[in-house]
């Protein structure tokens, strides 16, 4: 990955994913977290979810890019109850504010993969956490060529199998729901808004990125119907 020409195209942009604070709404309504619960937003990105998770919380965010990481600290710096740390959420269970009440992870779980993300998400939360993640997805049983070349080589599941896998790692479901389209547009509009920016003045290298970021909104737009992001709202078993 060019990082360079990734963050001149995503410098600043509102998110790193798709999805809406009505996402994190919904998801905080299924928690019904305590008075003082600690979250930690993990792979958060641009911290497009922080301010909606900070109504409910203090809010620890991490990820793993240092670009993302001083935009948080940057965005957040008035918000007192954000911390936002670089940190490899893969060691999530090690960092000194778990056990968490509630852990978000939006687009990014499946870095880690589902199943061994869902491991490592359980244990860096309470006994009676929550965990809240959009994995890739789905829609149908017989997803066409285009769908399946979307996620590349990732092992996306349908509904049913992530449900599966979620119960499979110790969790009861207390809801799900797939990200909607309006959620999908207020990652790639924005982006596509900067490239139309940027474009009359890039160089060979910049172009080489503007177009790959160009192309997946348009590939998601040619697939949306059969595939996308789907929403699990999940509570630790003890
Ligand atoms: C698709 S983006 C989603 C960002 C944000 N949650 C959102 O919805 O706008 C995935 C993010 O996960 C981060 N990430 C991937 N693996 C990570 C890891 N092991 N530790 C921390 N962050 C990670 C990436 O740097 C990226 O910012």
């Amino acid at each position: 990955m060019d990082w360079e020409a990734f963050f001149t195209v995503h410098k600043d942009l509102p998110r790193e994913g798709p999805g809406s604070p009505d996402d994190v709404a919904w998801a905080l309504d299924l928690a019904a977290l305590p008075e003082g619960a600690v979250i930690c937003d993990a792979g958060a990105g641009a911290g497009g979810d922080v301010a909606a998770l900070a109504r409910a919380g203090r809010v620890l965010a991490v990820d793993q890019q240092d670009g993302f990481v001083a935009q948080m600290q940057a965005r957040f710096a008035d918000l007192p109850q954000v911390t936002v740390r670089k940190e490899d959420m893969g060691r999530i269970a090690e960092f000194p504010e778990a056990p968490f009440d509630m852990i978000w992870c939006a687009g990014a779980l499946y870095f880690l993969g589902l199943k061994p993300g869902l491991e490592v998400m359980r244990g860096a939360l309470k006994p009676g956490g929550v965990l809240a993640f959009s994995e890739p997805c789905y829609f149908t049983e017989t997803p066409k060529e285009k769908a399946r070349a979307f996620w590349e080589d990732y092992p996306t599941r349908d509904r049913a199998g992530i449900a599966a896998a979620v119960a499979a790692a110790g969790f009861e479901i207390l809801g799900t729901r797939d990200v909607s389209e309006a959620g999908w547009e207020a990652y790639y509009q924005p982006m596509e808004a900067r490239i139309a920016e940027l474009r009359p003045e890039a160089d060979a290298r910049l172009t080489g990125m503007l177009d790959l970021c160009a192309q997946e909104a348009r590939d998601w737009r040619a697939v949306r119907e059969e595939t996308g992001y789907h929403l699990v709202v999940a509570r630790r078993l003890s």
